[in-house]
């Protein structure tokens, strides 16, 4: 089939048809998900919306329809062939607890042959063939659906676990579903014979899932609880579907992805492979999306995944010789194509560039010797590259082990694949299991707590810092209880509270919950879902679900936070002020004892760059603006000039956080009445975190006074043992840094004295040498009198010491009858501005003026003459 829609018609056609039939069209959520631990990034369209399947909230309406980009990376293998990409946009209709299966392949039915023209003999459908241990027979009421609106049973396949779908990561809402293939011709591959196997690889492409039939929920346990109603979750690849509808060979030679390719193709030169320009087509788009939304190239799960993809297209040009492949152009080109319908990608165009740039480069600097040490290990064709070593290049050198494998089996050889596996595995449990482990289970609580009802907690903490609730759950080692007693560790779930759960860099409330006789102390508050959940453990007595109780806030140590909280949105404001409207939050946290905040500046902050950001910020904190929060949309709080960040996942409701004209953002975390209560502010830090990124550490109120206090005090200790005055600390300093310098200065000169030729003598007749030299009394003493001693006369040494002028006269004990020492000294001192005396065979003394030591030296032989006169 051929026709010739756009892959802009295509999104249209979709969304306007379920539009007609009642659906809402909703906007696309992030691509990093929020409140979903379960996945690094959107995997489906339905992911975004688990919380309606689970019974958590309520939508908008029943029946809704969008287009959502999402990233996979389970098949990022298979990337370059027909039809699979690591991102893809996603055509998804949803009926949340309303229609279900027959009107669900009714709608499938008419959009595919009425309103995209397809033919119906070339369509195909698969259907669920039950599974027995779940307890799930085939589904032959959707194969009757399928048979009613057309498609003969001989086209209908029954299939096993392909057509389970879900859940989106490991737990959540998931089902049986029915896929729709099409038909691509002999040319791919023998026909399908009733009966026989689906080619699902070639010759049949799927277009449509065109219904999970969600009615199961997955649990942490790995068993499945029913979900309180049923649910239709449909999608389908915007590529594919141009790829079919146009009547190309693959994804890549649609609107969408042709113009990538064809200049990835003349910047790696005719000779490189379709595969090669395929995989960089893939891995940019994906880039783009995901470094659109603030994620920062890493080594660790969400971070690490632009971080391959990035590394896996400059491995392909290094290889290819095309160093200089012209990445931002190419990043340009995904942004024109796609911004029409994700405006974010036009506004995050130079940041996303500038982020690819620096992960471009930083690999770049070790590529070299990767492929370097690669080449050392390939040895005579049938040689195998062991885990170890592949995993060394990977963890070492930053070689995608795909790249790796591409390579040996280039040279013939190949690579230990399973011990790779279990080197990469070893690692990632070292460095990460604790984490996945703790956020799954809560999150598998919830879930399925949840879907005991249409619950959530509601939260009064904006206003209160105690309120009276009712114990909707306790749940000890991750699973409900009837009850828990003095010494449990228990997690509480409230239908309301004035507990902070963290979030947006705003670490969770602790406090206490009071009920009857019963307490628990609360050390931590995290949202899970919709759920508020207060982590503790009970002091005394026992508490039980269905109980009233108190729950009462630490206040002191709220308030602490809320000044951290405000005073980063006054930091941000201010850094965007001094350093530029670049400056964008890549991370904060908002602590008790200080806050922390991050945010993206090519170069270090100089010192008066960070002296002018604290003269702001507290100049805005003594203004002492009210905070007016204002809970609006988001498009409304955008048009008054919020700072909001695509990253963040902002419901159709926000709160609008607003401090005088100087700071407005969404926040939905907890604030100062008015700026004064900030009370102070100080940068503690300036440091970089990764490259382009900053971070300042910064304290308020009572900490930033301690802390002002603290470097007082550090400064007049310094002062007092340098001996000097706090304003004089700075040059003793430089001073003393010099002292090495000084001192080796003096043990040269002491070398380079040659007293038979630099002595003279005076018109008395006394033999006498005037030297400069830097150093300590100590040492000038040590020096003045083994000089005189051996001249038989008089040394003057004048030199700096510590910032001021030091000056030693040695009169030889033979000749004091002749000449005393201090005499020589009074004549020089006006000079240096000093007072000093002594003994009649050895005389110090020193002043401030180090610009009259030349002039004292000079002076010596006069001073010499008139003494001994
Ligand atoms: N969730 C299903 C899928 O991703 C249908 O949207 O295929």
């Amino acid at each position: 089939m051929k026709t010739d829609l756009t892959s802009t018609e295509i999104r249209e056609i979709f969304q306007q048809f379920f539009e007609q039939k009642d659906h809402l069209r909703i906007a696309a959520a992030p691509l990093v998900p929020k409140n979903d631990p379960t996945i690094l990034y959107t995997v489906a369209g339905m992911a975004p919306l688990k919380p309606y399947f689970v019974g958590e909230k309520k939508p908008p309406r029943p029946d809704l329809v969008n287009v959502q980009p999402c990233i996979r990376t389970k098949d990022i293998d298979d990337v370059g062939d027909r039809h699979h990409l690591t991102l893809f946009e996603m055509l998804g209709s949803w009926s949340i607890g309303h229609y279900f299966k027959e009107r669900a392949v009714e709608l499938a039915y008419e959009l595919l042959i009425d309103r995209f023209g397809f033919p119906p003999e070339r369509l195909y459908v698969s259907v669920y063939a039950g599974n027995p241990d779940i307890d799930l027979p085939a589904d032959e009421r959707t194969a009757r659906a399928w048979e009613k609106v057309g498609i003969p049973r001989d086209r209908i396949v029954f299939l096993g676990e392909d057509n389970f779908w879900g859940p989106a990561g490991d737990v959540g809402p998931c089902g049986p579903c029915t896929e729709v293939f099409f038909d691509t011709g002999e040319a791919y591959g023998p026909a399908y014979v009733p009966g026989g196997e689906l080619d699902t690889k070639g010759r049949y492409i799927e277009i449509w899932n065109a219904g999970v039939f969600m009615e199961l929920n997955k649990l942490a346990d790995g068993s499945f609880a029913k979900l309180p109603f049923s649910s239709v979750d449909t999608g389908s690849g915007l590529e594919r579907m141009a790829l079919i509808l146009g009547g190309f060979d693959n994804v890549y030679e649609t609107d969408l992805l042709a113009p990538l390719v064809a200049a990835i193709g003349s910047g790696l030169g005719k000779d490189s492979s379709l595969r090669d320009r395929r995989v960089i087509a893939d891995h940019i788009r994906a880039a783009t999306f995901i470094l659109a939304e603030d994620v920062v190239p890493g080594n660790e799960g969400r971070a690490y995944i632009p971080r391959r993809l990035i590394r896996k297209c400059v491995a392909i040009s290094t290889r290819a010789g095309a160093r200089d492949l012209d990445y931002p152009g190419l990043l340009g080109l995904v942004v024109d194509k796609l911004s029409p319908a994700y405006p974010h990608l036009a506004e995050k165009q130079a940041s996303l560039t500038a982020a690819f740039v620096r992960e471009k480069e930083d690999f770049e600097r070790v590529i070299g010797r990767g492929l370097d040490r690669l080449e050392s290990l390939c040895g005579k064709p049938g040689f195998v590259v062991s885990g170890e070593d592949a995993f060394s290049l990977f963890a070492t050198y930053g070689l995608p082990v795909d790249i790796v494998r591409d390579v040996v089996a280039e040279r013939g050889g190949s690579v230990d694949d399973a011990g790779f596996d279990s080197e990469l595995a070893r690692h990632q449990e070292v460095s990460r299991a604790p984490k996945a482990q703790d956020a799954t289970s809560t999150w598998a609580t919830a879930a399925a707590f949840s879907a005991v009802g249409d619950l959530s907690t509601e939260f009064v903490g904006y206003e209160h810092t105690e309120t009276e609730a009712r114990i909707l759950a306790v749940i000890k080692d991750g699973r409900a209880a009837a009850d828990a007693g003095a010494g449990d560790t228990v997690e509480v779930i409230c239908d309301r509270t004035p507990f902070y759960a963290e979030g947006g860099g705003q670490i969770g409330d602790k406090g206490r919950l009071i009920a009857g006789d019963a307490e628990v102390a609360i050390d931590d508050t995290v949202k899970v879902g919709g759920f508020h959940v207060h982590r503790g453990h009970v002091v005394r007595g026992s508490i039980a679900p269905g109980q009233t109780c108190e729950l009462v806030v630490d206040d002191s140590r709220r308030r602490l936070i809320m000044a951290n909280h405000s005073a980063t949105h006054i930091l941000h404001a201010a850094l965007r002020q001094v350093l530029g409207t670049h400056v964008r939050q890549a991370g904060s946290l908002v602590e008790v004892d200080r806050l922390r905040f991050d945010f993206e500046h090519p170069s270090r902050v100089a010192p008066e760059q960070l002296a002018e950001i604290e003269r702001l910020v507290n100049a805005e904190i003594q203004r002492n603006h009210v905070r007016e929060t204002v809970v609006t949309t988001y498009d409304d709080a955008v048009s008054r000039g919020a700072l909001a960040f695509f990253g963040e996942n902002y419901g159709d409701e926000v709160r609008m956080v607003r401090f005088g004209g100087f700071s407005t953002e969404l926040c939905g975390g907890t604030h100062v009445h008015a700026t004064g209560d900030i009370g102070a502010f100080r940068i503690a830090s300036e440091q970089s975190v990764a490259s382009g990124v900053r971070r300042i550490v910064a304290l308020t109120g009572p900490a930033a006074v301690a802390y002002t206090l603290e470097q007082d005090a550090l400064i007049r200790e310094l002062s007092t043992k340098l001996k000097t005055s706090p304003t004089e600390l700075s040059a003793r300093v430089t001073a003393l840094m010099d002292r090495p310098k000084a001192k080796a200065k003096a043990a040269a000169v002491k070398a380079d004295v040659d007293v038979a030729s630099e002595a003279r003598k005076s018109a008395t007749g006394i033999s006498y040498v005037a030297v400069r030299m830097d150093g300590g009394a100590p040492e000038l003493r040590a020096e003045a009198l083994r000089l005189a001693d051996k001249l038989g006369g008089v040394a003057c040494l004048v030199g700096e010491d510590q910032g001021v002028v030091r000056m030693v006269v040695a009169v030889a004990k033979a000749v004091t009858g002749n000449i005393k020492a201090p005499a020589v000294l009074r004549d020089l001192l006006p000079l240096v501005g000093g007072k000093g005396g002594g003994q009649p065979h050895l005389a110090q003394g020193g002043g401030p003026d180090l610009a009259g030591i030349a002039a004292a030296l000079e002076r010596v032989p006069a001073a010499v003459d008139s003494a001994s006169a």
